[in-house]
């Protein structure tokens, strides 16, 4: 059966896709949803009802998974697996109740970043909050006016994680492991060769070649755009949606929400991706 695909923004970005079944996808419905995600950027497919072994093995099937640096804030069991959920078990934090509330793409501190990550709701705050905001930075990057998008061309910038979390600190050894990298500011997506702005707010610390006052001005500048209403969905989660993101065209930013009232627990997955070029 052919799946339902609704286009949230008017040129396209962000798709709710409606009748798959994740557990039993064939080839073709996985094309399908393999050309959303590049035609879309960022996909939710609804209503999926997943154990830990059904995500990972739907993952697999765009690229080997990635483990992440935080080993603690992993699924027992399931190290493909980070926890993103403010649950606690003996009084501790299950995962991250935090992670990513500043613009960011994910792993983008690392030499090969992630390519997508496919987060998985199994329980959504009762009271609506908890949203996550996705920004089209391929639509960001082709608003520019041309001579921006020129002098912007071939600059690259240092990413390093190095920032806190509400519940706890980056290890002395994970620090060690994340010495910063850089990448392209303006990096051009391997499957559709089209460019795009290549930021994050707590993880991009300067862009090379600029003085200090003129990398800040730019990054902020930046920022202010890319995050216009015009090129940012604000996701709804529902219980059961697993949204795919392409990290290599969109920024994602989580909002807060009160974790000492409600439960947000999640699941994500992350496919490792090329160095970006
Ligand atoms: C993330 O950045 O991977 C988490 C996003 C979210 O919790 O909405």
């Amino acid at each position: 059966m052919s799946l339902e695909v609704r286009p949230q923004m008017e040129n396209g970005f962000f798709a709710e896709i409606y009748g798959a079944d994740l557990t039993q996808c064939d080839d073709g419905q996985f094309d399908e949803i393999r050309q959303a995600h590049l035609r879309h950027g960022v996909i939710v497919i609804r209503d999926q009802a997943l154990s830990p072994d059904q995500q990972i093995a739907f993952s697999q099937r765009f690229g080997p998974l990635s483990i992440h640096v935080l080993e603690e804030q992993l699924l027992v069991g399931y190290p493909e697996i980070l926890l993103v959920t403010n649950k606690k078990e003996n009084g501790r934090y299950l995962g991250i109740p935090d992670l990513g509330r500043q613009w960011h793409t994910d792993q983008s501190y690392q030499e090969t970043p992630a390519l997508g990550s496919l987060l998985y709701a199994l329980e959504v705050p009762g009271d609506g909050s908890g949203d996550t905001h996705f920004a089209d930075m391929t639509a960001a990057y082709e608003a520019l006016p041309q001579g921006e998008r020129e002098r912007l061309d071939g600059l690259q910038a240092e990413h390093r994680y190095d920032h806190k979390h509400e519940n706890f600190e980056l290890s002395d050894n994970q620090v060690d492991r994340l010495p910063g990298v850089l990448h392209p500011l303006i990096r051009t997506h391997p499957e559709t060769g089209r460019k795009a702005l290549y930021l994050g707010v707590q993880l991009v610390k300067r862009i090379v070649g600029l003085s200090p006052d003129d990398s800040t001005e730019t990054l902020e500048r930046l920022y202010a755009h890319c995050t216009q209403p015009t090129f940012v969905h604000r996701h709804k989660w529902r219980k059961g949606d697993l949204v795919f993101w392409d990290n290599r065209c969109t920024m994602h930013a989580a909002q807060p929400y009160d974790d000492q009232r409600v439960t947000r627990h999640m699941h994500r997955t992350t496919v490792v991706g090329e160095r970006p070029f």
